[in-house]
């Protein structure tokens, strides 16, 4: 199977990443139907190899209380809220309306609805506002706004809780010098200083797929 381009690394070798891709079992109806659309409009999930990764720190840490940042159409939340259970409470947050509304009917056909709560605004805002501390963040924000999201996730992170960042390689463009213009890159490299510098946490980015950096707090 042809890995579709909204899931290319864009720096692995593309034969290590098709195998990779075809070691992983197929999906449910719901969570194909939602990488087939993300495929053919372009939307930017995390794919099912990132999304087994979240599925096993929730299972490993048994976290409950889980806060996303970036949802879009909610394949990632899917995967997050299915991993906790039913006991979970799990938010999505996203900014753009048509892309929740979308998400509200995944949910609801994953059978996952009761335990997602849909926010729609920014969200960083609304995690800040959110009561309460969570044992998992997973953070997928526009790539600019990840040393902010830092600042903001961190105080709401329970100790030993997970801070899990996606796209920290970002192509490959996270290991070179990045354009004046380009405030991504420079945004993913100013998240990985950040995170690599800090005393408040513990971080391994795990060059899977885009790169994914996993922090516990401590
Ligand atoms: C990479 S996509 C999220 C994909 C999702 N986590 C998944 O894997 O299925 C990023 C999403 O974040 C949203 N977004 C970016 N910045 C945001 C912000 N500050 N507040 C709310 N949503 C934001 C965009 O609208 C977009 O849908």
């Amino acid at each position: 199977m042809k890995l579709p381009k909204n899931l290319r690394s864009g720096f692995m070798r593309e034969d290590v990443e098709n195998y990779l891709h075809e070691l992983l079992p197929a999906r449910d109806k719901v969570v194909s139907e939602m990488e087939e659309y993300a495929a053919q409009h372009n939307v930017p999930i995390i794919g099912p190899a990132v999304a087994r990764l979240l599925a096993l720190l929730v299972q490993i840490s048994g976290a409950k209380r889980i806060f996303e940042l970036g949802s879009a159409i909610g394949y990632s939340t899917v995967w997050l809220a299915r991993a906790a259970g039913a006991k979970a409470k799990v938010t999505y947050t996203d900014g753009d309306v048509e892309k929740a509304r979308r998400a509200k009917e995944y949910f609801q056909r994953a059978g996952v609805a009761k335990r997602i709560e849909v926010r729609i605004g920014d969200a960083m805002a609304l995690l800040k506002r959110a009561p309460g501390t969570f044992d998992l963040i997973f953070n997928d924000v526009d790539k600019h706004q990840y040393p902010a999201a830092l600042r903001v996730a961190l105080p709401k992170l329970q100790r030993g809780g997970l801070l899990v960042t996606d796209n920290t390689i970002w192509a490959g463009k996270a290991a070179r010098p990045a354009a004046p213009e380009d405030h991504d890159t420079q945004g993913v490299q100013e998240f990985n200083r950040m995170v690599y510098a800090s005393k408040d946490l513990y971080p391994v980015l795990i060059p899977l797929r885009d790169g994914v950096t996993v922090c516990q707090k401590l």
